[in-house]
């Protein structure tokens, strides 16, 4: 049977959404965080995508191919809907030299994408920077491989003291950390940012960061097949 193709947008697309279906749209501790569906994207044509962008962001994903235009806009449309009710709503979301999405007004962002979903984190607030990470569990490579580059002396021994954290829970606790702290203190390998459960039942993880004092704080959730983790420095 031959493929649907989704050829232009809906004309009413203005904010991409009907390409790039909202499937989580939440307001956390740590900002809005909005997940959008690639599905229909990755069976649409590249103009259909590119038309859900706006200029500047076009611009940005020039040369860019394949699934990496899907993921791309699927990151832009959810920072839009994040960004909204914020001092940067309609602003297009742009990129550091870094790789790192540009705040705009105060307002940080921070994106992610999988296979199946792009996400969006937005926050308002002077001196936050906020890290979004979002992991397939599908996508577990070799645990030990893994395990071998992100994970610290300090967090073996944690995780044979107590209910270890599964490696591609930590993977994504981690990215959401760099994210976050990558304005304060730039590149952070992820061996030295250490993530281990609190003490008691206390909600959450507690995030340290080798040689910086830069306090971070960091929540997961399960999102169907997915991790989804979300943190913030200040
Ligand atoms: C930058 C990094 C965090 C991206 O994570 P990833 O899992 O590859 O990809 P994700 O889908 O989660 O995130 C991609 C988004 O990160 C954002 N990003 C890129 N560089 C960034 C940075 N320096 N700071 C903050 N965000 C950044 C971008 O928005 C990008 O999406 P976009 O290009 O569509 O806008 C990752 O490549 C990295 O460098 N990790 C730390 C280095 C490390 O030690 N890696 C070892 C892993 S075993």
């Amino acid at each position: 049977m031959a493929q649907w193709v989704v050829t232009a947008p809906p004309t009413d697309d203005l904010d991409g959404t009907r390409l790039f279906p909202v499937v989580l749209d939440a307001s956390t501790p740590f900002g809005r965080c909005v997940v959008v569906d690639l599905a229909l994207a990755n069976a649409a044509a590249p103009e259909a995508i590119l038309a859900c962008l706006c200029r500047e962001e076009r611009t940005l994903a020039e040369g860019m191919r394949g699934a990496r235009v899907i993921t791309f806009a699927g990151g832009r449309v959810a920072a839009r809907r994040a960004k909204e009710r914020t001092p940067a709503f309609g602003t297009p979301t742009l990129m550091e030299p870094n790789g790192a999405p540009t705040a705009v007004t105060g307002v940080a962002v921070s994106i992610s994408h999988s296979r199946y979903y792009a996400t969006a984190l937005a926050a308002v607030g002077p001196g936050w920077d906020v890290g979004v990470d979002i992991e397939a569990l599908d996508d577990e490579g070799p645990e030990d491989l893994l395990a071998e580059r992100i994970l610290s002396d300090a967090e073996r021994a944690a995780d044979q003291a107590c209910d270890p954290i599964p490696i591609l829970l930590r993977l994504s606790l981690k990215e959401a950390a760099y994210k976050a702290l990558f304005p304060q203190v730039g590149h952070t390998p992820l061996r030295c940012i250490g993530v281990t459960r609190r003490p008691g039942n206390a909600l959450g993880y507690a995030v340290t960061v080798e040689g910086s004092e830069v306090s971070v704080i960091a929540n997961a959730t399960q999102f169907w097949d997915h991790v989804l983790s979300t943190a913030v420095a200040k």
